[in-house]
């Protein structure tokens, strides 16, 4: 017997979503892919993408969501009856149902690395941060990723996390812990901000972010596919929490605050990471810091300890990491949960155990293949460039399983949906939609020329991550 569908509150759902948006794409991609790729004209590239793409998918996933009350592959099966294409579109919530069962399973073992160095950072807060383990962090964390009884207990933990939080349900779970974890999140953040502007490195940090430089064209792919993994979309998870929704609130208001606390978000990230770092003075930096993917874990914590009172922003720093993980490990779950519960019938109990537990059995090759097991870590179906399972599932998920699902999901709302069905859906707890036009073709034609362009350069050979 399928359980009686619950629903989030008003506040409860944006909450929600922005948890679900906001996590280690805010905080770990998008600080070291904006320094790779120079600061400046790619957070404005970034920006526009969010405007121009994010914002109006965003709208879509929740309107189709909240018209159906179902999760994606439901959703799609009744919104396409009569249209053309028909049951095929229930091919896309199936895409979104198999994206969050492959995400999960390698963003939970990052999502243990937070917990780790959270625990570690305790330590070190009390021990005392020495000069020989701000000497050795580097060694220190390719120890720890190498050390596959580690790896495994901290991404088995965070799972066993995660699904605690899904077995409680949309209301009592889902939205009890992110109304906590959130405010919680934010607090913490502005309080490193304003521990950063005191440091020498705040100026500088500021004119990275926002004075214009050069810009490639692989860095505008890459702002657009970041804009998608960062705002959780193409894959249904907006479509499942809007499916929780009432017609009492505005999906343009509620989608636009998501994008604006994402962004902000991702923002004030970038801005603690920077100050800290080029707090260094520049003859020193290259030595110092590698401006890699690890950054958060091999140079973060020296720089953090240098900080005014830094015993204490050290561990709150990867606790307020962990969080954002947890609201956005817990939104991927559900996807995949509400498939079973919804289409086939199953309780939340049973859903949860079954697919989280194979979701963790796959994170288990994710977890051993960054050095534990030699097979694991050089298996490379997608080339050199992403060895590795954790590599090659990031690879996979961000390159094409998401700008795939997007694709489908702006021609759908764009091509597919009636205006009847949209417009009263964009206007129920608003009132006229003026810009009604704009977003339709937003749809239509900025979003399907964008993400065509970003698959069409995958397929040439680009990677996204
Ligand atoms: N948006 C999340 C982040 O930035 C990741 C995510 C992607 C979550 C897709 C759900 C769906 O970390």
């Amino acid at each position: 017997m399928s359980e009686q569908r619950a629903s989030f509150s008003h506040l409860g759902f944006i909450i929600a979503a922005a948890g679900s948006a906001i996590g280690l794409g805010n905080i770990w991609k998008f600080p070291y892919i904006t320094y790779a790729n120079n600061g400046g004209s790619f957070v404005l590239i970034y920006l526009a993408a969010v405007v121009a793409i994010g914002a109006p998918v965003m709208m879509a996933e929740i309107l189709i969501g909240r018209r159906t009350s179902k999760s994606p592959v439901s959703a799609f099966l009744e919104l396409a009856r009569g249209v053309a294409g028909g049951r095929l579109w229930a091919a896309v919530g199936y895409l979104g149902v198999a994206t969050g069962f492959v995400i999960l399973s390698y963003y939970s073992v990052v999502a243990g690395w937070t917990v780790y160095y959270f625990g570690k950072c305790i330590i070190w807060s009390f021990q005392g941060f020495t000069p020989e383990v701000a000497a050795t962090l580097g060694d220190q964390f390719g120890a720890f990723l190498g050390d596959g009884t580690l790896q495994i207990s901290f991404h088995a933990f965070f799972m066993a996390l995660t699904m605690a939080v899904i077995l409680m349900g949309v209301s009592q779970g889902i939205e009890r812990v992110t109304k906590v974890l959130m405010p919680v999140l934010f607090v913490l953040l502005v309080a490193l901000c304003l521990a950063s502007a005191l440091s020498p490195g705040f100026g500088e940090a500021i004119s990275f972010l926002f004075s214009t430089t050069s810009i490639t064209r692989d860095g505008i792919l890459e702002a657009v596919g970041q804009a998608f993994f960062s705002l959780s979309l193409g894959m249904g998870a907006m479509i499942t929490y809007g499916s929780y929704t009432t017609r009492k609130q505005s999906i343009r208001r509620d989608a636009l605050m998501i994008c604006v606390l994402d962004t902000v978000i991702a923002l004030m990230a970038s801005l603690v990471m920077f100050s800290v770092i080029f707090s260094i003075p520049a003859a020193e930096r290259a030595g110092t810091f590698s401006a890699s993917s690890t950054i958060l874990f091999t140079t973060l914590p020296r720089l953090l300890y240098d900080l005014p009172g830094g015993a204490l922003w050290s561990p709150m720093f990867y606790l307020l990491v962990a969080f954002a993980a947890l609201t956005s490990t817990i939104s991927l779950l559900e996807v995949v949960v509400s498939y079973f519960i919804d289409h086939l019938g199953w309780r939340r109990l049973r859903a949860t155990l079954v697919v989280g537990l194979v979701t963790t059995g796959l994170g288990v090759f994710a977890a051993l293949s960054l050095g534990a097991n030699e097979a694991l870590t050089s298996w490379a179906p997608f080339g050199e460039h992403d060895a590795g399972v954790f590599g090659s599932l990031d690879y996979l998920a961000t390159n094409w399983l998401l700008p795939v699902g997007g694709f489908f999901i702006a021609l759908f709302a764009g091509w597919f949906l009636s205006e009847r069905i949209t417009r009263d859906e964009l206007e129920a707890g608003a009132g006229p939609f003026r810009l009604y036009w704009m977003w339709r073709w937003a749809l239509r034609v900025v979003c399907p020329i964008a993400i065509g362009w970003i698959i069409f350069a995958v397929i040439q050979g680009k990677a996204f991550n």
